[in-house]
């Protein structure tokens, strides 16, 4: 039996404040979008199971949410699993299905990801947005992600010289990029000057190094290697799937400036795909806070420990660069729909191997293997993903 899985069909909802979509409205939008997606026309017949990622903040279907969303998508009776993971929540959805295939269970199945959270009154999202760490020690220290995130940043400063403009490099590039995606929520681009001058949320950060609150929905559909042929003349391979798991309080961590799960899920994505870092042609990577961009370069290989700052500052992940990252906006601008970031990653990846960016200054050209990386919380969880086309 043909153990290689290939995804043959990517959609996404544009992400933003959608006040008049709920999570169904989103889901099925990207759920389509993707049936449309593989070029030869997929029977939803032929679909055998589903994963589906979502922290569902708010607590608003918290109960049965895949099944309900599978019901929605008039896939009724498959079986169907939510994929919690916090932001990472997405990605751990396409490794099960990775997984559900090469097991031999499974020919056809949908990974998907779906959040709403712009509907909660901004003290409740803060609420939400600290469900994820070890909360019996950081809750009480009074932190949630950005916080936590800006300790992180301090440390990284502190131990490797990493500056506050070389934070801001990340968010100039992250935002000139989304200006250019018609799905990104924050399609403004921004000056160092203007990230420079804006007022502290958490210090070293301002707005600009955080990624905002976000509603979307994606989904992509996968298959056994042997049947891609039968949906699409442009399947894209899974090379490789790691992941990883850390302390979640910072405080227990060996290394505060590292994030373990990212570098133990990229060695595994690595070895499976049979590649190094130099393989890799461009990557979307987790920027949920600057650092956690910078920090990512570390984790994957493309800059030396403690290096990361100077890879931003010389100029290599911009596109046209060595390694572009995160092409897409990132989490930064193109926008943070916590359990639907890790499929949201997949689609952008396979939308580019493909050249089908749409819009050509955001084309990576030539590329042939790209990586993403999705990492849950501040560094609990992650899975990193190597494709080839
Ligand atoms: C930063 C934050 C508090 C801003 O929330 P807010 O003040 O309620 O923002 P609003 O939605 O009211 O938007 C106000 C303006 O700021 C802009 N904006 C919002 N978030 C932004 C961000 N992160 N970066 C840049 N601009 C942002 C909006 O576009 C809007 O601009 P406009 O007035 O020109 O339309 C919120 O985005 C946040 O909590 N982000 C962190 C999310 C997070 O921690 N996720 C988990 C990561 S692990």
């Amino acid at each position: 039996m043909d153990k290689e899985v290939a995804v043959i069909g990517v959609g996404q909802t544009k992400y933003g404040s959608f006040p008049n979509k709920g999570i169904k409205d989103l889901f099925i939008e990207s759920y389509l979008d993707a049936l449309a997606n593989a070029d030869k026309g997929i029977d939803p017949k032929d679909i055998q199971e589903a994963y589906i990622g979502s922290l569902q903040t708010g607590g608003n279907q918290l109960g049965n949410m895949a099944a309900l969303m599978v019901e929605q998508a008039n896939i009724p009776y498959i079986p169907a699993t939510r994929v919690e993971n916090a932001c990472a929540s997405g990605s751990f959805a396409f490794r099960a299905a990775v997984m559900a295939i090469k097991s031999g269970m499974r020919d056809v199945v949908i990974a998907g990801g779906v959040e709403k959270m712009t509907d909660l009154p901004r003290e409740r999202n803060r609420f939400w947005l600290g469900v994820s760490g070890d909360v019996e020690w950081e809750r009480l220290a009074g932190t949630n992600f950005p916080s936590i995130y800006a300790m992180v940043a301090m440390r990284h400063m502190h131990e490797h010289g990493t500056t506050k403009e070389q934070l801001g490099m990340i968010s100039v590039k992250n935002h000139a990029n989304a200006s250019k995606n018609p799905k990104a929520q924050l399609r403004f681009a921004v000056t160092l000057e203007q990230y420079m001058s804006a007022g502290y949320f958490a210090y070293p950060f301002g707005l600009f190094d955080l990624c905002p609150v976000t509603d979307g929905a994606s989904v992509v559909i996968l298959c056994r290697g042997d049947l891609a042929k039968n949906y699409t003349d442009k399947p894209v391979w899974v090379a490789g799937a790691g992941s990883g798991t850390d302390y979640l309080a910072i405080h227990d961590r060996k290394d505060m400036t590292r994030l373990m799960a990212a570098e133990v899920a990229a060695q595994q994505a690595y070895e499976q795909a049979g590649m190094k870092p130099e393989d890799i042609d461009f990557a979307e990577v987790h920027d949920c806070f600057t650092i956690a961009e910078l920090i990512s370069y570390e984790s994957l290989g493309f800059a030396k420990p403690g290096e990361g700052g100077k890879l931003i500052a010389e100029g290599h992940t911009q596109i046209g660069g060595r390694i572009p990252v995160n092409v897409s906006g990132g989490l930064k601008a193109k926008g943070h729909p916590i359990g639907t970031t890790g499929i949201g990653q997949i689609y952008e990846v396979v939308n580019q191997l493909r050249g089908e960016a749409k819009e050509p200054e955001r084309q990576v050209k030539g590329a042939e293997v790209a990586l993403a990386h999705n990492v849950g919380g501040s560094g609990g969880t992650a899975c990193v993903h190597i494709l080839k086309i």
